[in-house]
């Protein structure tokens, strides 16, 4: 498990008589896209503020890079870069006047840091606009720009894609994958939003009231979340055998005894069915399963729509 870039363990935060993050076993691994879901107040921002010791946790571990963070910070927070809320942006500058001052202040070695993090989000260079003219998108970029100027092998982004329009929606969207397909880095990110993190992420993380309800591949839970058709039945083995002998199948799942899941939803349910009686088996219910990963959202953190 040495490729865990994070890692906490128990990581827990009271504010008075609220937890508002509670226990969370989180692993990022290297070189991936973690995205971590959940709706308005789950926990997600006091997640990366403890992170990245902004806020301090009231129990639990973090490590970072392999290293506990507590005593290492000067080691570990110059690799990360992060967005969390706006940063404080001097409004009568220009966006690229405040980066050079940021990257000033951070030690950035690189003369064309400013530049090259302007390109990667489509910002200007040397543009005249001040930051009190800029738009809620255009800060954001900027945000990113900042977060991103120095390089760092890993970035925990605070809802990146929050105030875009869709273009711009799909333009951070390209640009985020650009950083992990072509640069290798590992990337955090949380939003409330399935659609974004499900066309982005590798791995997610749901969290709810403060808990991790789930942590898994993207692929993995796409897989769980797939149509398929339910059976139940008197005999689940029995059922296996005529699907591999008679239907030429093996994308099912036995649950137990009685309750198997065919993947393949290409056989017609009904002959199947017919199938199953015919050689003795009862049938008490066939009935397609159409989950998709929105509906397993909502089920999960057991609420309606999201936005
Ligand atoms: N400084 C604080 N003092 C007291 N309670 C806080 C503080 N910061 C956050 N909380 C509470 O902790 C819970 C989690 O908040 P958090 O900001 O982490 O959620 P979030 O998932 O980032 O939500 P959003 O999608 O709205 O940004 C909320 O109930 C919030 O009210
Ligand atoms: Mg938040």
């Amino acid at each position: 498990m040495n490729d865990l870039i994070i890692q906490t363990k128990q990581l827990t935060k009271i504010y008075g008589e609220q937890k508002s993050v509670s226990n969370l076993n989180l692993h990022v691994r290297k070189g991936r896209i973690y995205g971590l879901l959940g709706r308005n107040g789950a926990g997600k921002t006091t997640t990366m503020k403890m992170l990245l010791g902004l806020t301090k946790p009231t129990e639990g571990e973090i490590s970072i890079f392999g290293s506990d963070i507590q005593g290492a910070e000067g080691k570990i927070y110059p690799r990360i870069g992060n967005l969390i809320e706006t940063p404080g942006f001097y409004p009568n500058l220009t966006g690229s006047e405040n980066l050079k001052i940021l990257a000033r202040l951070r030690g950035v070695p690189h003369q064309n840091a400013v530049k090259r993090a302007l390109e990667v989000v489509g910002l200007p260079y040397n543009d005249k606009k001040l930051l009190a003219q800029y738009s809620l998108g255009m800060k954001q970029r900027l945000g990113i720009a900042n977060a991103i100027m120095h390089d760092p092998e890993l970035l925990i982004l605070d809802e990146p894609i929050n105030g875009l329009d869709p273009i711009g929606i799909a333009e951070v969207r390209e640009f985020i994958k650009r950083l992990s397909v072509e640069q290798g880095k590992t990337i955090l990110i949380s939003s409330h939003i399935l659609s974004e993190i499900a066309l982005l992420a590798d791995d997610i993380g749901i969290i709810d009231h403060g808990v991790l309800l789930e942590e898994s591949s993207l692929e993995m839970l796409e897989k769980k979340n797939s149509r398929y058709v339910h059976f139940i039945v008197s005999s689940a083995g029995q059922a296996a055998r005529i699907l591999e002998l008679d239907f030429h199948t093996s994308h099912f799942h036995i649950d137990d005894d009685y309750s198997l899941r065919l993947h393949d939803t290409n056989i017609d349910v009904a002959a199947i069915t017919r199938k199953f009686i015919e050689s003795g088996i009862d049938v008490s219910e066939a009935h397609t399963q159409n989950d998709t990963l929105e509906d397993y959202f909502k089920r999960v953190t057991g609420g309606e729509g999201i936005a």
